[in-house]
């Protein structure tokens, strides 16, 4: 038996040295963190079980049957984060650069196939110099069978991808199918064709980091949601996003235990509002305010501004939020905001997460540039997400709902439950101003009789209780009380149910 133990963790010490102490200590050098290390900070401690740790790869070309490591450039299995059930699997750079062979695209399958099977999230952490070469078409083939369960566990399992290293070539559409993408600044890149090959084609001289790197996918391109400073700050995020999660779409979200009052009042609200309407305010303020404790995990912070999209709490139980921010672009709508935000409570939508909506938004963006990138189709995703949307939705009008974008921002026409309205809320087809050089285009050169105008529509529209008479607005609510009240609402609407009309899937203008 001793003999047979000594075998076993001697493989075992063999498996978990990957490629070397030379290839660990080059990956530290680099400011990364191994594939385990990465895993035994991701899971709870001592909750990690490890699968097809012996794996080896098939392939007998380019010398490879005399290079065997156990376990071939991945390391998986499943564990806990929270006490909760969670799968991973995390590409060990130091293995073949953790490149993708037949045999370790089988290993990434089969938690993928156990995690839907079995309900709970999976977690990739991607650090890999993409197809294993000397495989070949192997190589691409398993790819494609990684490929084909993230489209099937799309919507039935939150999929989240943590880019540690470099992501390139079709590599990169793995975790682009992904719930989430996090990303580590300086030290990931995710690119279809790196600068070398951008350089031949189109002459275009840009580095990795330019071209694929953690700002750039923030910022510029907004595939990545999120940036950290390095592999713990990332890690460490990750679990916080999976508090918020359920583990599949045949569970409820989690509820936590909470420590602050759903019935506090917040008497700064009452002023958070400026007296004139052109005025910016920070609208996370109204977010902070509402949530439990303050906590709010924003998804695409650096992208988009003019729309906020993240995660709450409120008695203990996670919301969606969406909230338009008046600070950056007086809080339009455009073709950016409307793709981060439809994607956003779709995911809500599809696991179940209740939607909060704050409104403060005075329409679409006018510009050449808007119509010619197709806003009216980019504008409709965000429309189509809100009205398929069948979860729990309070809405709160803070000020501004004009127009289309005041139909699209969850409103009463689109199935929201519930929608509120703080008193300083104006809803109209658009702001006076513009709406009294339409209808009165003759008397533009008198400015006294504009004003006189101007003053006659604001008394007239730009206020809540046109709505309100209507029951477009269920409740036109103080600002303090606004955590109480949407905390009730939801609290109402935790039996609700609702059900679109049967069909084999939507066709969302895409
Ligand atoms: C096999 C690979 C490999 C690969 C790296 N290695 N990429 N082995 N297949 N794709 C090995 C190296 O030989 C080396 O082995 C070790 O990993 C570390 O690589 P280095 O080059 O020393 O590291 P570094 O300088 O950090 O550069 C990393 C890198 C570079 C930028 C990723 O290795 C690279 O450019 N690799 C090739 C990338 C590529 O073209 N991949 C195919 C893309 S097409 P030793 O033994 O020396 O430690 C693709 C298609 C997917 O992925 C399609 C899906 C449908």
């Amino acid at each position: 038996m001793d003999g047979v133990l000594q075998e076993l963790e001697r493989r075992r010490g063999a498996a978990r040295l990957g490629g070397g102490e030379r290839r660990i200590a080059a990956q530290h050098a680099k400011g990364k963190l191994t594939a385990r290390e990465r895993i035994e900070l991701l899971l709870d401690e001592g909750s990690f079980e490890e699968y097809d740790m012996f794996v080896s790869h098939r392939c007998t070309d380019f010398g490879m049957e005399a290079e065997h490591i156990p376990g071939d450039g991945v390391v998986t299995g499943w564990g806990t984060v929270n006490g909760r059930l969670v799968y991973v699997f995390a590409q060990d750079f130091s293995v073949f650069g953790g490149s993708v062979s037949e045999t370790q695209a089988a290993k990434i399958c089969k938690i993928m196939d156990m995690a839907v099977r079995n309900g709970a999230p999976v977690v990739g952490l991607n650090d890999s110099g993409g197809a294993r070469i000397q495989e070949g078409v192997s190589s691409l083939a398993g790819y494609g069978e990684v490929f084909q369960r993230n489209i099937l566990a799309s919507g039935v399992v939150p999929q989240i991808s943590v880019i540690m290293g470099p992501c390139a070539g079709g590599a990169v559409y793995s975790p682009a199918m992904t719930d989430f993408i996090f990303m580590v600044r300086d030290s990931s890149y995710m690119f279809v064709t790196g600068p070398d090959v951008v350089k031949t084609v189109t002459n275009e001289v840009v580095t990795a980091e330019e071209l694929g790197g953690a700002s750039t996918h923030t910022r510029k391109s907004s595939v990545a949601d999120a940036a950290f400073e390095n592999d713990v700050e990332a890690l460490a995020e990750v679990r916080r996003l999976i508090d918020f999660l359920p583990l599949s779409n045949r569970e409820k979200p989690p509820v936590r235990p909470f420590f602050d009052d759903p019935e506090r009042i917040e008497e700064s609200l009452d002023t958070l509002v400026p007296a004139n309407p052109n005025t910016p305010y920070d609208m996370k303020e109204l977010i902070l305010k509402v949530a439990d404790e303050g906590d709010f995990l924003e998804i695409q912070a650096d992208f988009a501004k003019n729309i906020i999209t993240g995660f709450i709490r409120i008695e203990g139980r996670t919301v969606g939020v969406v909230a338009n921010q008046p600070m950056v672009l007086a809080g339009c709508l455009d073709i950016d905001s409307s793709r981060k935000a439809a994607r956003f409570v779709r995911f809500c939508d599809c696991f179940e997460i209740p939607i909060l909506t704050f409104v403060d938004v005075p329409g679409f963006l006018p510009g050449v540039g808007q119509e010619y990138a197709g806003v009216i189709k980019h504008g409709a995703k965000l429309l189509y997400a809100y009205g398929e949307a069948t979860v729990p939705k309070v809405t709160v009008i803070t000020r501004k709902a004009y127009g289309g974008a005041y139909v699209v921002m969850a409103s009463k026409h689109l199935r929201s439950d519930v929608n509120y309205a703080w008193p300083t809320a104006e809803v109209a087809v658009m702001g006076a101003k513009g709406a009294v050089e339409i209808l009165y285009r003759s008397e533009l050169g008198d400015a006294e009789k504009i004003a006189g105008r101007v003053k006659e529509y604001e008394s007239r529209f730009a206020n809540p209780f046109v709505a309100a008479e209507k029951g477009f607005i269920d409740e036109v609510i103080r600002p303090q009380s606004t955590r109480r009240r949407v905390a009730r609402a939801f609290a109402a609407l935790r039996t609700k149910q609702l059900s679109n009309p049967w069909k084999k899937h939507d066709n969302i203008p895409l």
